[in-house]
């Protein structure tokens, strides 16, 4: 069975006293779950100060870019080691906004991906559709084309330590999520992409989040459906009650699978 994993993405939000403050809120709600895996992606800014605050508690720490190389001139980017020195375990690749904004393509996507898994971070690869592409009906090719390049040249072991968030882009930040069978259809569809490249015992293990406009009133409904192992969270992981809620709630599903 796949443990179910609800990751927050804080984006470009909190300094650190604020997240000082938000993580302090996370750590009493959530101290008695077992049942799911919980991350939470401050800025780079914040990493160092709220790795500390997490040692020992059932909250992992992520960031939400790496750079593929190890040292050197790279101005403004940031290292495997730095992250991991910070206290990281997972890392965010390929966020749409760093697709839309930055540049970031399949290509790069997948170098930084395998610098993530050789330094021993679990990498989110995110995937997902513009509304232009679905209103074209490009979902799968789009998606399809994001997981296939994005993976390329992983072994069956990496892919299986590799999570993937499918975050239709149209859904992200909009309040308008993608039903559950929408949803569902997409993650079936990346899991039978998955099984064609790593074979189907792989791709059974491997994670599949959702992400894009999730909360509180629609996670259990996203999380019950059989190939939706989790949650990428934006605006609703930056508040205590909604975060934590989300999180008990796809505790409450797991447990009672
Ligand atoms: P929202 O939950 O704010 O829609 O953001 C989703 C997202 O982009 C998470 O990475």
């Amino acid at each position: 069975m796949r443990k179910p994993i609800i990751a927050g993405n804080w984006k470009m939000n909190k300094v650190i006293p604020e997240a000082i403050e938000l993580v302090n809120g996370f750590k009493r709600a959530l101290a008695d779950i077992s049942e799911v895996d919980i991350v939470i992606c401050p800025t780079y800014m914040a990493l160092s100060e709220i790795g500390d605050m997490l040692t020992e508690s059932n909250i992992a720490l992520g960031a939400q870019n790496i750079f593929w190389e190890p040292k050197g001139a790279y101005t403004g980017e940031i290292s495997a080691d730095m992250l991991k020195d910070a206290g990281c375990e997972y890392v965010i690749i390929g966020h749409s906004e760093r697709r839309a904004y930055f540049g970031e393509t399949n290509e790069t996507v997948n170098k930084r991906l395998k610098c993530a898994l050789a330094a021993g971070l679990t990498p989110i690869v995110c995937v997902g559709e513009r509304l232009d592409e679905r209103e074209a009906e490009k979902t799968f090719d789009v998606v399809g084309d994001h997981v296939t390049n994005g993976l390329a040249g992983l072994s069956n072991d990496e892919a299986k330590k590799t999570i993937i968030a499918y975050e239709p882009v149209w859904a992200i930040g909009t309040g308008r999520t993608a039903t559950p069978q929408q949803a569902e259809e997409v993650h079936k569809f990346i899991r039978e992409e998955l099984a064609k490249i790593f074979g189907k015992d792989t791709a059974d293990l491997m994670r599949i989040q959702y992400g894009g406009s999730v909360k509180p009133d629609n996670i259990k409904e996203l999380i019950s459906e059989p190939d939706i192992d989790g949650a990428l969270v934006g605006g609703a992981s930056l508040k205590v009650d909604s975060f934590s809620e989300i999180v008990k709630i796809s505790a409450q599903c797991s447990a009672k699978q």
